[in-house]
């Protein structure tokens, strides 16, 4: 005879979802990371019918048929669109349903600091009606910290930078609860934009998301190159005559360009670290930052910030999962997933309160 209670383990998901900008990871308990797919849909622009999600739309984008447009419905961490941020939220859910367990009962999902009241009933309408049972709210920064190692229960304070594509937030964690917290809506594609302003302004090519992409994860660095005068051919579209073209690109002259964007992220970090209070301060002063997010992957990020804060600074293990790795945790720990998670509307109203206003 089945049990019950190992009948409830084969109908019972508890899901994970970070739905950020750039990619949507979910973890289901016990199975881990179940799927990681950029968070885009492809559309047909005569029948407005999303025609693909994810993977599939990703790699129409820039190549797109005549019809079709590719487009991230979450923008700067928030839910631009509402109706597609759903129609792709609820894919993602099935999608990560198949080939496990059928039914979820629970799921948690994170959300930015600085969310609106507006943008987190967003989220949540779009969990909710993903039939995934009982949604709760997390923030991004204590999830990403229990993801990177922190401890619910160290009272000292740990500093965690997760640096995305749209959105970098800080964190700072202690007891289990966040602190204090900062949030800023640029992040790692901020330096795709920026490289792609450069090669059409001053080098008269038009370069699409696929080139800066590569360019940033495979050429670009946070520290200056040993050999600047390294080049690699970028291809696109001349910008005076339309017709495809080539440059030369150089390290030394990429750079400069990552350079800023960087140094504007660390800007954030090092004004952050002056408002806090002594004895946090003191904390973070022995113990340093931890950086996770995609953004944290950039070549020398952790050296550059180092050098610019004069702390200590690592890199957390899968840095582009611990936001999911931390929400995941929370399933074995019930009480603890009830105290963090915000979806009490009155909890909803303080969250618009500005810290030690
Ligand atoms: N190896 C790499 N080097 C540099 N950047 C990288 C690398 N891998 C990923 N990234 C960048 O990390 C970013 C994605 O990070 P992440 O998946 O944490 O973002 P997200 O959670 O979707 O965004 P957000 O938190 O802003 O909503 C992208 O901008 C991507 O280009
Ligand atoms: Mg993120």
């Amino acid at each position: 005879m089945l049990r019950i209670s190992s009948l409830k383990k084969l109908v019972t998901d508890s899901m994970a979802i970070d739905l950020g900008t750039a990619s949507t990871i979910i973890a289901v308990k016990g199975r881990g990371v179940v799927l990681d797919e950029p968070s885009l849909v492809a559309i047909n622009e005569m029948t407005e019918e999303i025609v693909a999600f994810g993977e599939e739309a990703g790699d129409m984008t820039g190549r797109e048929g005549r019809d079709i447009v590719v487009r991230a419905p979450l923008i700067g961490g928030v839910v631009g669109d509402f109706e597609r941020t759903k129609k792709m939220l609820a894919h993602f859910v099935k999608k990560a349903k198949t080939g496990g367990s059928q039914v979820s009962l629970q799921a948690v999902m994170s959300m930015v600091s600085d969310v609106t009241h507006v943008e987190q009933r967003a989220l949540l309408n779009a969990a909710e009606e993903s039939h995934i049972g009982k949604v709760f709210m997390m923030e991004e920064g204590l999830a990403a910290a229990f993801g990177a190692g922190v401890l619910p229960t160290d009272k000292r304070a740990s500093a965690i930078i997760d640096i995305g594509a749209a959105t970098t937030n800080i964190a700072i964690v202690a007891k289990g609860t966040i602190v204090h917290s900062k949030s800023e809506r640029y992040g790692s594609s901020s330096i795709n934009e920026a490289l792609a302003t450069h090669l059409r302004r001053h080098r008269g090519l038009q370069v699409g998301e696929e080139t800066t992409e590569f360019l940033k994860t495979t050429f670009a660095s946070a520290y200056l190159p040993d050999d600047i005068s390294k080049s690699i051919v970028v291809r696109g579209r001349d910008v005076q005559t339309g017709s495809p073209a080539a440059v030369d690109i150089t390290t030394g002259e990429v750079y400069p360009i990552v350079e800023a964007i960087v140094r504007k992220i660390a800007e954030t970090v090092r004004d952050t670290l002056t408002e806090l209070r002594p004895e946090v301060a003191a904390d973070i002063y022995d113990r340093g930052v931890i950086l996770t997010g995609g953004g944290a992957l950039l070549d020398g990020i952790d050296k550059y910030l180092r050098g610019f804060i004069n702390l200590p600074v690592i890199v957390s293990d899968e840095p582009r999962y611990a936001t999911v790795n931390g929400l995941v945790k929370m399933f074995d720990d019930p009480k603890l997933l009830e105290r963090v998670s915000r979806n009490e509307l009155s909890v909803l109203q303080n969250a618009e309160i500005p810290f030690e206003a």
